[in-house]
């Protein structure tokens, strides 16, 4: 790995798993623990360190000097790729879906702040964007230039998400992730071993496109996952009184904070799948926090 990496990783802290004392889990004879990758790191958290560390060494090696991607108002991806270009002195490039907005979003502030180039552009042009997948893929790219698709989500990134597999020394029978693009579900369903199953939860409304998305990405032929699409709540940006509640009551009991697009609606579809018997007695669920807190600065 580049030097300036492995420097940046050894500023990382520790994931840990944390086991979620709560009667009601108990009264379900269900074990559940969290897999706090959103302790790595305030800005660089959860799944976006793991998708992007060896996107940037590939780049690095290259010769690249400019990262381009793109993103969404409040886009976790663009904001980690913003602090880590900084941290390694590259130059980087945000497409922005929708207009510039005066003020800018919080989290559009940090990306600037950190010297990222925002370029907004319409929603049409911005779904134009999605057919792009290699790094040298975008019309118009530069030799020192390489193209990261929405959410990082590219084979690259899948071999950084199998590293957060390889962390977890206990036995379980299910891993589970919430879902934008699928990638990092798509990670874990190719690292874990069959007999272990992969429960992706989709942030977004009416993602049906997702299966054959984490399908793209698999290695192999694999049976043991599945993707829940009802807990979306109402699609990305909404966040519905269930929900909040939920989150209020889950954080008070366990101390361990949450983000409405993702991580509180996968947590609110364990506990319902819980409650409805999903899990067998006994089995042993991990949940990945796959960070995002910044992403709550659009909710107060
Ligand atoms: C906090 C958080 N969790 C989960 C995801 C979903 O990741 P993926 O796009 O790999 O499905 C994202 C989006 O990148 C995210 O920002």
């Amino acid at each position: 790995m580049h030097p300036e990496l492995i420097k940046l990783e050894q500023t990382l802290a520790k994931s840990v798993l944390t086991k979620i004392n709560d009667p009601f889990l108990n009264d379900h004879q269900v074990n559940l623990w969290i897999k706090r990758d959103d302790l790595l790191h305030p800005i660089i958290s959860g799944n976006k360190w793991r998708k992007l560390k060896y996107n940037l060494d590939y780049a690095l090696s290259l010769g690249t000097d400019t990262i381009i991607s793109m993103g969404g108002t409040y886009s976790n991806h663009l904001h980690a790729l913003a602090y880590t270009g900084k941290m390694l002195g590259l130059k980087t490039i945000g497409i922005i879906r929708g207009e510039r907005t005066s003020p800018l979003t919080p989290t559009q502030q940090d990306m600037e702040k950190w010297g990222m180039e925002l370029r907004f552009i319409s929603r049409s042009a911005y779904r134009e964007y999605r057919n792009y997948n290699h790094h040298g893929d975008l019309p118009g790219i530069e030799p020192n230039q390489y193209w990261l698709p929405e959410g990082g989500a590219n084979k690259l990134a899948l071999k950084g998400i199998a590293e957060l597999v390889d962390e977890i020394d206990i036995p379980y029978d299910a891993l589970c992730v919430a879902c934008g693009t699928g990638a990092t579900l798509a990670g874990l369903i190719n690292t874990l071993p069959k007999q272990q199953s992969v429960l992706g939860f989709a942030a977004l409304k009416s993602a049906s496109f997702l299966a054959s998305d984490v399908q793209s990405l698999l290695f192999g032929e694999f049976n043991n996952w599945e993707i829940f699409l009802d807990y979306h709540f109402g699609g990305f940006a909404k966040l519905k009184p269930e929900l909040a509640l939920f989150m209020n009551q889950f954080e008070q009991k366990t101390s361990i904070p949450l983000e409405p697009v993702y991580t509180g609606k996968m947590l609110y579809g364990i506990y319902d799948l819980i409650a409805k018997g999903y899990f067998k007695p006994g089995q042993r669920i991990i949940a990945l926090h796959t960070g995002g807190l910044q992403g709550k600065r659009g909710f107060v």
